[in-house]
């Protein structure tokens, strides 16, 4: 395997790349570039690190990006991530999720040169799925634009490493939970992880707002587990180009984790595009990256309530 030295985090200042890079800085002893341009995320959620002398900050589109030959990693998170803003501001998600993944891509073939490549990738490319829990292998069927553009990333990933020699894994996460899932600034905030939306709900006062019946189902995977998630990828020693489920393994309904949280819940319209149930079988990921989620869903809300 060749040696890990620098690494680049596309989305480093949204939810899911400021707690990558949190953890990479504690388990490892890399240089990291972040590159970020504030679309949804924000430069709060990096700030402790600013300071830090193995972390250099790109203010900017990864559009522009002109060469990627100084890292050995690339974690690719940088994306526009909401289902619903899919169906309205298409383009702009295609560009964003697609053209600008592509970019990267191409930077690799341009340069010959291939580093690590771990994709985010998304449960949302399997719809509402017939196999329970979910393996790898389950028919892919996009409901929204947002699943479709994931779904193409991964393809033209699989299509373009019959030609060159690319090196990459996608992580298709559940439903994330954990620090600064919510960001009260987002445009698209309305739309972040329900477990966000819920608890930031519940330090305003305000009651959990349970989408149609609130019988659909999903797999709340914290964080911290999606990052050493990420983490397993970059270190296996193989080219893998493949994916991976990253779920707790586990189910809870909308109601469910609403009341929890509170019992004055209220129910509002349900949303088209969003599966009826997301649940992983993450044998594979136990298998092969020796990957385990740690974290219970559970534990996050009542630490979170007190
Ligand atoms: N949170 C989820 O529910 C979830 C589920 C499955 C997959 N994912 C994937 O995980 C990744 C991270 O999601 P997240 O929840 O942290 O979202 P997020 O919105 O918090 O983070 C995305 C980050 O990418 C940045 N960004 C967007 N376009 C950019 C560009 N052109 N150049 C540079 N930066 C850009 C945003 O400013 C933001 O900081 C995404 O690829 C998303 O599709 C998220």
């Amino acid at each position: 395997m060749k040696q890990i030295n620098n690494v680049l985090i596309t989305g480093v200042a949204g939810f899911i790349g400021s707690n990558l890079l949190d953890y990479l800085l504690s388990k490892t002893d890399w240089k990291i570039t972040g590159i970020d341009n504030y679309s949804t995320g924000t430069p709060r959620n990096i700030e402790a690190h600013r300071t830090n002398d193995r972390f250099t900050m790109i203010e900017g589109s990864i559009k522009n990006l002109e060469s990627l030959k100084s890292y050995d990693c690339i974690f690719h998170l940088a994306a526009l991530p909401r289902i619903q803003p899919s169906f309205e501001y298409v383009t702009e998600h295609i560009n964003e999720n697609l053209v600008n993944s592509m970019h990267l891509i191409e930077l690799m073939i341009r340069e010959n040169r291939y580093p690590k490549f771990v994709f985010s990738s998304s449960s949302a490319i399997y719809g509402t799925p017939s196999l329970i829990p979910t393996p790898e292998s389950e028919k892919i069927d996009c409901l929204s634009p947002y699943a479709f553009q994931k779904y193409e990333v991964e393809c033209y990933l699989r299509l373009l490493a019959e030609r060159y020699p690319l090196n990459y894994v996608n992580l298709r996460y559940f439903n994330p939970y954990g620090p600064r899932s919510f960001n009260p600034e987002n445009k698209f905030n309305a739309y972040s992880s329900v477990v966000g939306i819920f608890l930031h709900r519940y330090r305003n006062g305000q009651e959990p707002l349970v989408t149609g019946d609130g019988s659909q189902r999903r797999d709340f995977v914290h964080v911290y587990d999606l990052a050493k998630a990420n983490y397993l990828a970059a270190i296996h020693p193989d080219r893998l180009n493949t994916a991976f489920n990253i779920g707790n393994g586990s189910t809870l309904s909308i109601l469910e984790l609403a009341e929890m949280i509170s019992p004055d819940y209220q129910f509002i319209e349900k949303r088209e595009g969003e599966s009826e149930i997301t649940f992983a079988d993450v044998s594979k990921a136990r298998r092969i990256l020796n990957w385990a989620p740690e974290h219970e869903l559970k534990d996050y809300i009542i630490q979170q309530l007190k």
